[in-house]
């Protein structure tokens, strides 16, 4: 059987960003035929609506990736009290020219970590709102919010804390069911 593709992305340019260790961990919790590319939007340059259809490269590679994927996951910071405007930028390059919308019929998760107790709750929000804009099937459940992240990775950025795992694990298990129920395979 064909493996299911996910293709996922962080909200953070941080090298050590607790967001991309989500991603990391998830690359380790995957269920068996599926696979998980990440990538780093660093280098996506600021959206320019008279721009959008002379992409640089990294946009078009952007774009691809999300295209060929099967499923895709998103792991946002909190920025006062929303996504960072990195990730709605990258979203929004994703989301043009008009008609050419990337996400469009893709099935996501998202998930958040937060060095506060809220836990990236309100951004997680506002991305799945802009989320139906752009399409997408959204997993409800479960939601991975994970608060006081700094006490659940380790120094090397190596996600720690078993709960925090098993939840991320049965988000990718439920994922890639979504998946192929929308896909028929
Ligand atoms: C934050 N942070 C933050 N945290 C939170 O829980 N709610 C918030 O509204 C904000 N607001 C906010 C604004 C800005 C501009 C910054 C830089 C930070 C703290 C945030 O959770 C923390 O920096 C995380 O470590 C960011 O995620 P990464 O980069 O580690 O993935």
């Amino acid at each position: 059987m064909e493996k299911i593709k996910i293709f996922g992305f962080a909200g953070s340019l941080r090298k050590d960003s607790y967001n991309k260790s989500l991603l990391r961990a998830a690359a380790e919790l995957l269920p068996e035929n599926t696979e998980l590319e990440i990538f780093d939007l660093e280098g996506i340059p600021l959206f320019n609506e008279d721009l959008e259809s002379q992409t640089v490269a990294k946009v078009r590679e952007f774009k691809a990736k999300i295209k060929a994927a099967d499923a895709i996951l998103i792991a946002t910071p909190e920025y006062n009290y929303s996504m960072p405007g990195v990730l709605k930028n990258a979203i929004d390059w994703a989301s043009r020219p008009y008609g050419d919308n990337s996400f469009e019929d893709k099935t996501l998760a998202i998930m958040g970590a937060s060095i506060g107790n809220i836990a990236s709750a309100r951004a997680q929000y506002h991305l799945r709102q802009s989320c139906v804009c752009l399409n997408m099937h959204l997993l409800n459940k479960p939601e991975v919010m994970v608060g006081a992240v700094q006490g659940k990775v380790d120094k090397n950025g190596i996600l720690t804390d078993e709960k925090t795992k098993e939840i991320i694990k049965s988000m990718l298990m439920n994922l890639v069911i979504m998946t192929k129920q929308l896909k028929k395979i």
